[in-house]
This record gives C-alpha cells, sequence and structure tokens, in this order.
C-alpha cells in the first residue's frame, strides 16, 4: 500500500487505501472463521424511513459486508414505525444467533426514543459502540466495542503518526458518537486530550496547542490554517454538503482543506479520509464480536 501522497504542504492521510486494506484483512479473517469453526458473522443493519444520506450509508454497509465474506441482514421499516416495533425487531435480533451485530442507523425519526432503542440493543451485539455499557467499557479501560468512526481516526493517527503518547490532543465536538470516544481513545493513548465545542473561549488557540487536532462538529471549513500549529496532524471526521457556482453541491469537511494543507504536516481528505474507516471498523468490530461471543480466537 501507498502510504502517502505529497501535497504541496501536508501529507495526505489516504483513508480509502487504508480503509481498503483493512476490508481485505477482515475479509482474509472471515474466511479462516469459514474454514476452521464453520462460522460465517452476521451483521444486522435496521433503517427506519428514507433519509437520503442513511439509504447511501446502508447499502454501502450491505456491498462492502458481502465482500467482505459476512452475511448482511437489513431490515427496512416505514417512517410511521412506533417505538415497540422497532424495540420488538431489536430483541428478535438479541435472540437470533446468525445475529453477531446490530446498528440501528441514526438518524431516527422523532417519534421514536432513540437512547431507549440504543439501550435495547445486546451490548456484545452493539458494534456501532453505542450503548452505554460500551461507553463505559471505553471509559474504564475494559475491553468492548469501540465507535467505528472514532476507532477509524485512531487507527490513522497510529499508522500516520506512531506513538501518540505525551502529544497534545484537540478533539473539537463532544458529540456521543465522535468527539466523546475520540477522547476517550487518545486518553488510552497517553494524549493530553482537550475537548472544545460551542462554547470554548478562543477556539482557535485552544486548536493551536494540538499537535493532534480532530474535526468533528458539522461546519463546513470552520478551521482554519491559522488555528493550526505548523507540522500538526488534522483529522477531519467533517461531511458537510456545500452549493458550489454551477448550482450543484459538493462534499466539504469541517477543515478548510487548501487552507490548513500549508501548515499541517499531515491532513485527512474529505472525501477519501475519515469516511471509508468507519464502514471498514464496523465489519471489523462485526468479526471480533462474532468471535468473542463465541469465545473463539480472533485469527491471526
Ligand atoms: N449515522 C451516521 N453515522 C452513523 C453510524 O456510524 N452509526 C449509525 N448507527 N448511524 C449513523
Amino acid at each position: 500500500m501507498t502510504d502517502s501522497t505529497n501535497t504541496p504542504g501536508a501529507t495526505l492521510i489516504d483513508g480509502k487505501a487504508f480503509a481498503a486494506t483493512l476490508r481485505a484483512e477482515v475479509a482474509r479473517k472471515a474466511a479462516i472463521l469459514k474454514q476452521r469453526d464453520n462460522l460465517v458473522p452476521g451483521l444486522a443493519v435496521v433503517l427506519v424511513g428514507h433519509d437520503p444520506a442513511s439509504e447511501v450509508y446502508v447499502r454501502n454497509k450491505g456491498k462492502l459486508t458481502l465482500e467482505a465474506g459476512m452475511h448482511s441482514f437489513e431490515h427496512r421499516l416505514p417512517d410511521t414505525t412506533g417505538q415497540e416495533e422497532l424495540l420488538a425487531l431489536v430483541q428478535r435480533l438479541n435472540e437470533d444467533p446468525a445475529v453477531d451485530g446490530i446498528l440501528v442507523q441514526l438518524p431516527l425519526p422523532d417519534q421514536i426514543d432513540t437512547d431507549a432503542v440504543l439501550a435495547a440493543i445486546d451490548p456484545d451485539k452493539d458494534v456501532d459502540g453505542f450503548h452505554v455499557v460500551n461507553a463505559g467499557r471505553l471509559a474504564t479501560g475494559l475491553p468492548g466495542m469501540v465507535p467505528c468512526t472514532p476507532l477509524g481516526c485512531l487507527m490513522l493517527l497510529k499508522h500516520y503518526v506512531g506513538d501518540l503518547s505525551g502529544l497534545n490532543a484537540v478533539v473539537v465536538g463532544r458529540s456521543n458518537i465522535v468527539g466523546k470516544p475520540m477522547a476517550q481513545l487518545l486518553l488510552r493513548e497517553s494524549c493530553t486530550v482537550t475537548i472544545a465545542h460551542s462554547r470554548t473561549r478562543d477556539l482557535p488557540a485552544v486548536c493551536r496547542n494540538a499537535d493532534i487536532l480532530v474535526a468533528a462538529v458539522g461546519r463546513p471549513q470552520m478551521v482554519k490554517a491559522d488555528w493550526v500549529k505548523p507540522g500538526a496532524t488534522v483529522i477531519d471526521v467533517g461531511i458537510n454538503r456545500i452549493p458550489k457556482e454551477d448550482g450543484k453541491t459538493r462534499l466539504v469537511g469541517d477543515v478548510d482543506f487548501d487552507d490548513v494543507s500549508r501548515v499541517a504536516g499531515a491532513i485527512t481528505p474529505v472525501p477519501g479520509g475519515v469516511g471509508p474507516m468507519t464502514i471498514a471498523c464496523l465489519l471489523n468490530n462485526t468479526l471480533e464480536a462474532a468471535c468473542l461471543r463465541r469465545g473463539l480466537a480472533l485469527p491471526e
């Protein structure tokens, strides 16, 4: 695998290539499981309603799960689905021995209590790592399922930076899905971690202190060059659609890529950076969940 391409300033962190390598590793291990244990891991994805972005993600997840040699079970429910009906489906998936991983695509429609649904998923099948038990395991250093996007960011950081110990890491964003678990993972790597958010005073100054800067706020191109310490590693989790002059749209991150590339040491592009890592980590979590649940050794 080629690791990096040199842009004028920063090294481009190629998440697309890294994710393809990780998916190939998962496929290789799935083939061993099938031969050694007669086991094919299964991932169930639940989509409620017709959110266009969610439809795209779910289609991709299904395709890549099959490509990795695992079973994919898709459950599409109408956007009028009630709480009890969704909880009943989650319960069935918890009890289904062919299902090793359960992912309920977010966001859910307004009539559904998202926390209650996430709490109903068996923590050992919670391949998203969103259950409070898995959040607690991560916070206390116990093994558990780790949310896919921050896990993908950490893999890229360890690959491109190496030992993270002692580095100043700033995570901008405090969501349960990205910001908080990202901070926990960086702490586990012995970084000095700051979580910044919309109320942070002098956000640019806080960011300038970062050797590792992770942006996960959902604000297009918010992070500018003068927010970034020269040579810092910048991980952009944002996926924002903005209008172009010709009336079409394009995807940009939370980082002003062209501006920040001039000062950063390394940077993830959008698209092609963090995004592809999320699904690759989901497949990896599903394979791990299948082994852990059955007390099987993970294939080498
Ligand atoms: N919606 C956007 N990203 C995600 C994700 O990683 N998991 C789930 N369940 N829903 C999402």
